[in-house]
């Protein structure tokens, strides 16, 4: 799609996005632009001093026929066609924003998002012109309103929200695709959308590159603002239960019986529930922080900050380890139920609650998961300190604390078959609960994720 579509359209004008300098380069070769997003200037073609009147009116914004017609009154026809191209290559970068203009007044500025998105206008205002997709979210930012949807390539931004009334807006909205749309019959499309969640589409959706222009990746966006947490979390104040290491594999168990006897088993052996000893060893063979080191860190200004790491059975991206273990024991041989902390430091447990309501819930909501099949010895919570993630990470952070979640529960799953228990990742819990129980802020430090283990039944006492 080429920008001159919104030729003939005067309400959809068109700038150099917000933040983002366009000049010529000292040695006059070649025009550059520079944003705080990037590293430094960045070439983007050869200079041509026709076209500085139109990027005069570029930096402040214009119709396209009137960038146009400025580089036709300097050059001539097949120059102005080559500056649209250029033009359509900023965008397609997204350094351009098209500001929706009428009588004067600018109501929305639409930013792309995706290459290629180049804004029109519906013909009409609408008939569902007052209905956005399910998909679309508006929210506030840096002064702004912003309306956006995973399936839309383009932002609006609103300085006020009277500004959604306006029918240009509305025009550019429908015809961008924030609007219902009637689903078109045996859409196989439309039948794989229909089962998005709202929540799940927009973080698959911002989480991978490509459908958006926020920051994403390492950029380390606090550095030098906020200090980084230590790698090691600060102890719970109580008496510590030393926990037992594992003894060395038994050279019967082979790494490859161990992967092809790992099962998720919901039956826990109820004459034999899991000890203090199979506790100590799991936890030491997938979860014990074998090492530290601290590392320097610098982000594209130069800012610098020293940044902890450690080293653990399983991976975790950056090195950032934000898991926490709270084993939540209902009946271990050798251990008072209740809810503890797992030092992954010491290899020692803390007890932060004794048995108590939200303890029984914790543990019935995870035999529920298992449609009852399981009567859980102990539940091993899982919970994120947020902050080791989102101080080094953009748009990726919750995501890979889901991913190092997964990584942690497979270790545990082979650990514990290895071990001779029944493991069994869980898909549900409630944060909130956990939070209560705690006394923890649940956006500092909140559960993420469970896995319950038990005593495995003897093979001749085993359910199908
Ligand atoms: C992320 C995740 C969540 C899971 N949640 C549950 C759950 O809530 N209840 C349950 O009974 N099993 C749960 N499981 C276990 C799966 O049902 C099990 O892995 C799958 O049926 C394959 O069987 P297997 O693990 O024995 O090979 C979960 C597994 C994973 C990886």
């Amino acid at each position: 799609m080429t920008l001159e579509r919104i030729l003939s359209e005067p309400r959809i004008q068109v700038r150099v996005r917000d933040g983002v300098s366009l000049a010529r380069s000292d040695d006059a070769s070649s025009f550059v632009v520079s944003s705080e997003a990037s590293d430094g200037p960045l070439s983007v073609g050869p200079y041509r001093p026709e076209y500085d009147d139109a990027n005069h009116l570029l930096r402040v914004g214009a119709p396209l026929v009137s960038l146009r017609d400025s580089v036709s009154a300097r050059g001539d026809a097949a120059l102005a066609a080559s500056y649209l191209q250029w033009l359509g290559r900023l965008s397609d970068r997204g350094l351009i924003e098209f500001p929706l203009v009428t009588e004067g007044v600018e109501h929305a500025v639409i930013v792309p998002q995706r290459p290629s998105f180049v804004p029109t206008l519906s013909a009409e205002v609408p008939a569902n012109a007052r209905s956005l997709d399910r998909f679309a979210l508006l929210r506030r930012l840096d002064g702004s309103w912003i309306l956006e949807s995973p399936l839309v390539g383009a932002r609006f931004l609103l300085s006020d929200l009277d500004s959604l009334d306006r029918p240009a807006v509305r025009c550019a909205l429908s015809a961008a695709g924030f609007l219902e749309a009637t689903p078109a019959p045996d859409d196989p499309g439309s039948a794989a959308l229909a089962q998005w969640e709202f929540h799940d589409l927009l973080l698959h959706h911002h989480h991978r590159g490509g459908w958006h222009r926020d920051p994403i990746g390492a950029t380390f966006p606090f550095i030098g603002e906020i200090d980084p947490l230590p790698a090691r979390r600060p102890a719970w104040p109580g008496n510590p239960v030393p926990l037992p290491s594992a003894s060395p594999s038994s050279s019967e168990n082979s790494f490859s019986s161990v992967l092809e006897g790992r099962r998720s088993e919901r039956t826990c052996d109820p004459t034999r529930p899991i000890t203090l000893d199979a506790l100590g060893a799991l936890l030491d063979r997938a979860a014990r922080a074998r090492e530290f080191d601290s590392i320097t860190l610098q982000d594209s200004a130069g800012r610098s900050a020293s940044y902890e790491i450690s080293f653990r059975p399983y991976p975790s991206a950056g090195s950032c380890y934000e898991l926490e273990i709270y084993p939540l024991v209902a009946r271990c041989e050798g251990l008072d139920p209740g809810l503890y902390h797992y030092d992954s430091v010491e290899h020692q447990l803390v007890r932060i609650s004794s048995p108590n309501l939200e303890t029984d819930m914790i543990v019935f909501e995870a035999s529920n998961a298992t449609s009852f099949m399981a009567s859980p010895q102990i539940v091993l919570i899982f919970a994120a300190r947020f902050a080791r993630v989102t101080w080094k990470y953009r748009a990726l952070a919750y995501g890979l604390i889901l991913r190092n979640l997964g990584a942690l529960c497979q270790t545990l799953y082979l650990a514990a078959t290895e071990l001779e228990l029944s493991p069994c990742a869980i898909g549900y819990g409630n944060a909130e609960r956990f939070a209560r129980l705690t006394g923890l802020d649940p956006v500092v430090e909140g559960s993420v994720g469970e896995f319950v283990l038990g005593g495995k039944p003897l093979p001749s006492r085993r359910r199908g």
